[in-house]
């Protein structure tokens, strides 16, 4: 047997036994609940869906429920963004470096001069990048986002959803005041409250790890879809997206996931990680309860067990 179908079996095996082992950290977890609906998310669930480059899965726990997108939907704004407008358009509004500060924070903005966000992946980044996704109205430019996830996940049906969505939009004050700042500051192009509303629907976007890991795969085949064959996303930009991953995809973890884990990855507060091995596989993780900085306190356990048995780490 080829050694990669080697390997892949013996994920196969281990899968159940390693999820069931992670599983057990969710008691030390907190499910998000800032956004309100978020709140609802089973705090013991834990699933994983693993996919090589033959569109072979690996999946066990509790992979099948539906949880949103949340900040893993950033990845794919940006690159949407960067294939609307280019390179030089998009870090004129946002930067490169990681900021030490929480998601949500503004305390940068005033601080530091010109007063951009730090990267794209903050809330501050994510909206100003939001703003620059092409379209005519609010509407076209959703549509054209959750045409950009459906293709990526290979999933003509995935959608937002409303109460999750609904849930965001009536409670985002610290999001709305950002915005407003952006605005003022020239970094956020239109109208603040449109703006707001397409992101606020592209973090509300449903999926199962299955969704995810389709979607990672073709990050990890260097944006062409290695199923299918079709070229979805320039090389270069899966690049930018896969370094904002490793060095800001975990918050004010990422140098610890980096570390622990060595692969390039994005979470979100409903649970969610998006993940892959470059050139192997892509991965998509969901375990709602969080850790003290903000990821899935089961999943990333999970993905240090088996970057570890596996050797997947790429430093
Ligand atoms: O804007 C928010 O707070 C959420 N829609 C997304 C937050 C999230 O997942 C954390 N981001 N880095």
């Amino acid at each position: 047997m080829p050694s990669d179908d080697i390997e892949f079996e013996r994920i196969r095996e281990k899968l159940p036994g390693f999820v069931e082992a992670s599983r057990k950290r969710s008691a030390h977890g907190k499910v998000a609940s800032y956004i309100p609906e978020l709140s609802k998310m089973p705090k013991d669930a834990l699933g994983i869906a693993i996919m090589d480059g033959n569109g072979r899965t690996a999946s066990a726990g509790d992979c099948e429920i539906a949880f949103t997108m949340q900040s893993i939907s950033k990845v794919f704004t940006l690159i949407l963004a960067l294939m609307d407008n280019g390179e030089a358009a998009v870090f004129d509004k946002v930067g490169m470096e990681p900021t030490g500060d929480n998601f949500n924070s503004m305390l940068k903005l005033e601080l530091v001069q010109p007063g951009i966000p730090f990267n794209p992946l903050i809330n501050a980044g994510a909206i100003a990048v939001t703003s620059l996704i092409a379209g005519s109205s609010p509407q076209e430019k959703t549509g054209r986002v959750l045409a950009f996830f459906r293709q990526l996940a290979d999933n003509p049906s995935l959608d937002v959803d409303k109460s999750v969505y609904e849930s965001e939009a009536a409670t985002a004050n610290l999001n709305r005041s950002m915005g407003y700042l952006l605005k003022d500051r020239g970094v956020l192009e239109g109208n603040v409250e449109e703006v707001l509303d397409v992101y606020f629907r592209h973090c509300s976007v449903s999926v199962t790890c299955a969704d995810i890991a389709r979607m990672a795969l073709v990050l990890a085949f260097g944006g062409t879809d290695p199923i299918t064959g079709k070229p979805l996303i320039p090389r270069r930009y899966v690049q930018i997206a896969k370094t904002f991953m490793t060095t800001c995809g975990m918050y004010n973890a990422s140098g610890e996931f980096a570390i622990q884990v060595g692969l390039p990855a994005k979470s979100g507060v409903s649970g969610g990680i998006l993940t892959m091995v470059p050139g192997r596989y892509g991965i998509g993780v969901v375990g709602p309860a969080l850790n003290g900085k903000g990821n899935s306190i089961a999943g990333v356990h999970l993905m240090e067990t088996l970057s570890r048995e596996f050797d997947w780490s790429m430093f």
